[in-house]
């Protein structure tokens, strides 16, 4: 393969890394045109290495793309009346943008979350206008997720002009993302691998699925958590957030994806840390999951393969969990380096996966007939952080 990348240009490496970003008018002007960073040795094996996107740049995080596109498509086709209110359900990004959303174009935003939500996460969202409700009780059945569900339904019953996003089922949560594949073209020219994680589904298959048309031979690896339902597992405890579900999110782009992963939260947790220590560029539970698939896909494919990978989120919100001794200890999380490779099975429903794990047949656990909902995931974590991977 021959690297299309932009020959070296000749302005030192400092002045190019002071070129300032263009100024912005409103705080949307500051979504999107997020930094690329090499992510190689000794992260990586030698003379290999990915591109990771770092979308903790954005000022919420990789959500506010994903906001401002919906609120902005909801009050073009008048779903979302001018300064009517915002609900949603969601355990942090999706809300940082929303308010962002909510501060551009004059709405309410009222979110919904659980006791999982971080303090600070809930501090911020206060602070940007937003007013938080908190679910106390998990649903016997359905978990905090339905919970959380129930509650934004009856808050939409009581204000019939609030809109809900909606971000599992509303396809504008996929197109949000086609800004962030151009710039991943504009930034790098050719792609051969794209590393995402999945929760809502919204920006795998808003990025993959512009990228594919670009480079039809693309890779497309998913990184889901253990324990999620969306690849076929039988849903099961989980503390990894943002990304995973214990349902089945119809904006999964299930037929853009070569293979799948699935990743423990203990293997999240040290490929986060050994990011942050290697790169400064770190994140939470995907970021590490991601981090952690992406040197692998690099290892495996040809030295000159270009392999780019979506860091959704940047590390603060987890410095009270990934980056937390105790807490980390507490969950059985610091047992040491992940095997070199993933284990592999041949159908997500040959076994249930418990560690890193790779599968090339990749199927929408609904067209495979499961059951519309999983029940969300209980277990000894419920109270605490085993919030069954509510996308964020
Ligand atoms: C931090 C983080 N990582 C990954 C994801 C998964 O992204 P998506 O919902 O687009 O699949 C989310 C979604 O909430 C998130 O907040």
């Amino acid at each position: 393969m021959t690297s299309v990348l932009p020959s070296p240009s000749p302005l030192p490496a400092a002045a190019l890394t002071l070129a300032p970003a263009l100024p912005a008018r409103t705080p949307a002007g500051l979504v999107g045109g997020t930094p690329l960073l090499w992510i190689g040795e000794p992260f990586t094996d030698p003379g290999r290495g990915f591109w990771a996107k770092l979308e903790g740049r954005n000022p919420g995080g990789i959500k506010d793309r994903t906001a401002l596109h919906m609120v902005a498509r909801a009050r073009e086709r008048g779903r979302l009346l001018p300064g009517a209110p915002i609900v949603e359900s969601t355990s942090g990004t999706l809300g940082l943008g929303l308010a962002l959303a909510g501060v551009t174009y004059g709405h309410p935003v009222t979110v919904v979350t659980d006791p999982g939500m971080e303090p600070m996460m809930a501090g911020l969202l206060r602070a940007y206008g937003a007013e938080v409700h908190v679910v106390r009780a998990a649903h016997p059945v359905g978990g905090w997720q339905q919970a959380r569900r129930e509650r934004v339904e009856e808050i939409l019953a009581a204000r019939p002009d609030a809109w809900c996003p909606d971000q599992y089922h509303n396809p504008d949560n996929v197109t949000a993302y086609r800004t962030l594949a151009h710039e991943l073209i504009a930034q790098l020219g050719r792609i051969d691998a794209l590393v995402v994680s999945v929760g809502t589904g919204g920006h795998s298959a808003g990025v993959a699925s512009v990228l594919r048309e670009h480079f039809p031979a693309l890779r497309v690896v998913g990184v889901d958590t253990t324990g999620s339902t969306i690849f076929g597992q039988p849903a099961a405890p989980r503390l990894m957030r943002g990304l995973g579900s214990s349902i089945y999110p119809r904006n999964v782009g299930y037929s853009l994806f070569d293979e799948v992963h699935w990743v423990a939260a203990s293997e999240a947790v040290w490929a986060a840390r050994a990011l942050a220590r290697s790169r400064c560029a770190t994140g939470g539970w995907s970021v590490g999951a991601v981090a952690l698939v992406a040197r692998h896909v690099a290892a495996t494919l040809p030295a000159e393969a270009r392999v780019a990978a979506v860091f959704p989120d940047g590390p603060q919100r987890y410095v009270g969990t990934v980056f937390d001794d105790d807490y980390c200890r507490r969950h059985r999380l610091l047992g040491g380096v992940p095997a070199p490779a993933p284990d592999r099975i041949a159908h997500p429903g040959e076994r249930v996966v418990t560690r890193w794990t790779a599968c090339e047949t990749v199927v929408d656990p609904l067209a495979a007939g499961a059951p519309p909902a999983g029940p969300e995931a209980t277990g000894p974590d419920a109270g605490e952080h085993g919030l069954a991977g509510a996308a964020r």
